[in-house]
């Protein structure tokens, strides 16, 4: 079985830290994220994986030097971006039989064994991996009549709860015909509703295992707690999480839900709650540090606070300053005053 992995969005919403820093690539407690859904896909028999990125690719190439095992992963060329549905067309010559679809954003334990049991009993031609949520805005929602696709639309503007696209598909090649690999094409507004209209049988599948859309700040932090709370199926972890790596003064004091990375520093007297320091960040001598994300090698000064903020990769603050929800770009240090 053959996946494609989402994974050539710009992460506008996590930005500045995917200035430097793909989204599927920022780690979620002990490795980047993408190593999680890769794992997951591994588990359920996925041996190939095709991955394309207009953006960061260099960073990508990385990440494949070091990664190794189960599934294969094969990397194509996306010069310009293509959109969710172009993407996965400029895939196609590499998929002669079903296959999964996997936005590289999400965090979740769904059982893509049964998913993939129930597609083959509908003949679907496309099956929408389905989660309930109350406020549809950020998601795709999808109407249903028993399991049958009704509608799908992306992006609702009036705050409704509903059934939204969880970011997981199982497809038939032939979802993917006529749909060009040359320009932005979108799955959600553009594939998805010509199927349904077209009378293609589609099938949601509901599912209330595990799921995250680490599309934000907030969410990607709440995933990582929920991780270390073992409220993921295949992850189990301790919390705190420091890294053997990471150096924490015993005089520090820190919360349950932190995430110390290697090389990570935690002063003396310092305080850190609902946080991640990623690989090589410091927080200095009785610095606070709250519901906050420290990119690669940031640095929160001593005496300093923060809180709501996210770091970029080598982004400051200095000591003694105060930065409440600030987003401090790479490499630049918090302006007094701010
Ligand atoms: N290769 C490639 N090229 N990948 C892309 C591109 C592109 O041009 N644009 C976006 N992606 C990838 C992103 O990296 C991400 O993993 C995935 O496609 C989805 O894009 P997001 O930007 O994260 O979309 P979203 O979160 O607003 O909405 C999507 O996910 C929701 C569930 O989290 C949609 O699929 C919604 O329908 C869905 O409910
Ligand atoms: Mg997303």
């Amino acid at each position: 079985m053959k996946a494609v992995v989402l994974v050539g969005g710009e992460g506008t919403r996590m930005r500045p830290l995917t200035e430097t820093i793909p989204k599927p690539l920022i780690p979620l407690v002990d490795r980047p994220f993408l190593h999680h859904v890769l794992d997951h896909l591994a588990r359920h028999g996925v041996h190939e994986v095709i991955l394309s990125s207009p953006y960061l690719e260099a960073r990508f190439a990385t990440f494949l030097e070091e990664r190794h095992g189960d599934p294969a992963v094969t990397w194509i060329t996306e010069a310009s971006p293509l959109g969710t549905g172009g993407a996965v067309a400029n895939a196609s010559r590499h998929l002669d039989e079903t296959f999964l679809v996997c936005n590289g954003d999400i965090l979740t334990d769904l059982d893509l064994t049964a998913m993939l049991a129930f597609h083959r009993e509908r003949g679907a031609t496309g099956t929408i991996a389905l989660t309930p949520v109350d406020d549809a805005r950020p998601y795709g929602l999808v109407e249903l009549d028993g399991d049958r696709i009704l509608a799908f639309r992306e992006k609702p503007p009036d705050r409704v709860p509903g059934t939204v696209n969880a970011g997981t598909y199982v497809l038939e090649p032939a979802a993917l015909d006529g749909v060009p690999a040359d320009r932005m094409v979108s799955i959600e507004r553009e594939v998805f509703p010509r199927l349904i209209d077209g009378g293609a049988p589609m099938h949601g599948f509901v599912s209330d295992a595990y799921w995250m859309d680490l599309g934000t700040p907030e969410k990607y932090l709440r995933a990582t707690f929920d991780a270390l709370e073992g409220r993921v199926a295949g992850h189990d972890y301790r919390a705190p999480y420091l890294d053997h790596r990471a150096q924490v003064s015993l005089t520090a004091r820190l919360g349950r839900w932190v995430v110390a990375g290697p090389g990570a520093r935690i002063g003396r007297d310092a305080e850190v709650e609902d946080s991640v320091l990623l690989a090589g960040a410091v927080v200095g001598e009785g610095a606070v540090v709250r519901d906050s994300i420290l990119g690669p090698r940031a640095e929160v000064g001593d005496g300093a606070r923060v809180s709501g903020a996210v770091l970029a990769e080598g982004a400051r603050v200095p000591p003694g300053g105060a930065a409440e929800g600030a987003r401090i770009g790479p490499g630049a240090t918090l302006a007094t005053g701010a």
